[in-house]
């Protein structure tokens, strides 16, 4: 016996617990199952196509039964991008014959179920009463259910290349047309964020347009705030004029991060090298901390303080990984280099990533705002930096 009586019974009145996007040819037969749960169901059958259907399509976190022509490549498309654009719905897809690496690509855009026509009952209820169970989750938790990982740049002192290394793991996580992930970078730094020059993003929306009500962060403001960059990450820049450190209250700055973390695959954040009242809420809500400095004394100190600083704000539980930039190997003829494992010992956490200088590609990345994969000779640099991202992302 199937319990979705329970969960479509939690749904309020106004809002439909399922909504129906189908074409003639199946919107009875759907009906009839859909009649045997509870649920409170709006069947719309499309004449027109799928595009004009899905382009304006707003609603609360509900089940979406979408039906899909395989053999179109452009509904693909369309139904994947919508995907993206919605993940706190739980979107059921029926089409009649989908091609394996088109069903893995939709899964991996967030679709809860692809049923093949005809349609077996019992699977079908099977994918419903997931998907209920889903929203349910979702509306008692407030929001939508995606919760992606939080990767928190933090840098020994100004000028070592958080921010640098930050946008690159963004565009490493991002993946390619093949392996797209959602993936949003936060630039809280107040009052030094470099993210909108180094990603030349000239008018978008800024963290301060977040703060403006500030009771009201939610999912909705957050989609308004963000600007699409080109090359396929979101990002909320800092603030055009120089804000106060503390016009974020710790509140704020948890609810940002935990919205963000439902929209998003990845939500990486770029943390001032100042300390704040809101930097150990941000912390909190980490799923890892990188630590970025240089091999100077100067830099492995302030690398320290911080590294003690985590542990005193009871934050030691939430992994570390500690990133040398601009790392020279140390050679017979340069004795004067910090020796890296003097260094270890000096911080008490071992280097986890070592990488090398090259200004040519970083500054010809940043001066474009372009990805430094894409400067001129900057590949293979930038295979060197996605492989901490890629590597960081598969410890978490
Ligand atoms: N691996 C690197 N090789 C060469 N230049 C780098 C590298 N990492 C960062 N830079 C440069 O160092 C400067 C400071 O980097 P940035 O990311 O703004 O530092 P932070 O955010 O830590 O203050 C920038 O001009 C950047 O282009
Ligand atoms: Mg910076």
């Amino acid at each position: 016996m199937l319990s979705t009586n329970k969960h479509a019974g939690r749904a309020d009145a106004a809002q439909p617990t399922m909504i129906g996007l189908l074409r003639k040819d199946i919107a009875q037969e759907v009906k009839s199952i859909v009649k045997k749960t509870d649920a409170t169901s709006d069947i719309r059958t499309i004449s027109g196509t799928l595009k004009e259907e899905l382009i304006g399509f707003q609603s609360e976190p509900c089940v979406v039964l979408l039906q899909m022509a395989a053999t179109e490549g452009d509904e693909f498309d369309i139904v994947e991008e919508f995907l993206n654009r919605n993940p706190h719905l739980s979107v059921i897809i029926i089409s009649d014959d989908v091609p394996f690496e088109q069903v893995r690509r939709l899964m991996r855009s967030g679709a809860l179920d692809i049923l093949p026509r005809p349609l077996v009952e019992e699977e079908f209820l099977v994918a419903l009463e997931a998907a209920f169970v889903r929203v349910s989750n979702a509306k008692l938790s407030g929001g939508a259910a995606k919760t992606g990982n939080v990767i928190t740049f933090m840098k020994a002192c100004g000028g070592v290349g958080g921010t640098t290394l930050a946008i690159q793991a963004a565009h490493a996580l991002a993946g390619n047309a093949r392996r797209k992930k959602k993936v949003c970078l936060i630039d809280f730094d107040l009052q030094f964020g470099n993210v909108s020059m180094y990603l030349d993003v000239a008018d978008g929306g800024e963290l301060s347009d977040l703060l403006r009500q500030p009771d009201e962060i939610d999912a909705t403001l957050f989609n308004s705030v963000v600007s699409n960059h080109r090359s396929g990450i979101d990002i909320i820049a800092a603030p055009q004029t120089v804000w106060s450190l503390d016009s974020i209250g710790a509140a704020q700055a948890g609810k940002i991060i935990e919205v963000a973390a439902q929209l998003y695959d990845y939500v990486i954040v770029d943390l001032p090298d100042y300390w704040t009242d809101w930097s150990k809420e941000i912390l909190e809500n980490a799923h890892a901390v990188v630590m970025v400095m240089q091999m100077t004394v100067a830099a492995v100190r302030h690398a320290r303080r911080r590294l003690d600083l985590l542990q005193a704000e009871g934050l030691g539980t939430v992994p570390v990984f500690v990133v040398a930039n601009r790392y020279k190997k140390p050679t017979v003829f340069a004795a004067e280099t910090i020796k890296q494992d003097e260094v270890e010992k000096a911080l008490g956490h071992p280097i986890d990533f070592a990488l090398a200088s090259n200004y040519k590609v970083v500054n010809e990345a940043q001066t474009q705002g372009i990805p430094i994969a894409e400067a001129e000779g900057g590949r293979k640099f930038a295979a060197e930096l996605n492989k901490v991202a890629e590597s960081i992302s598969a410890r978490l």
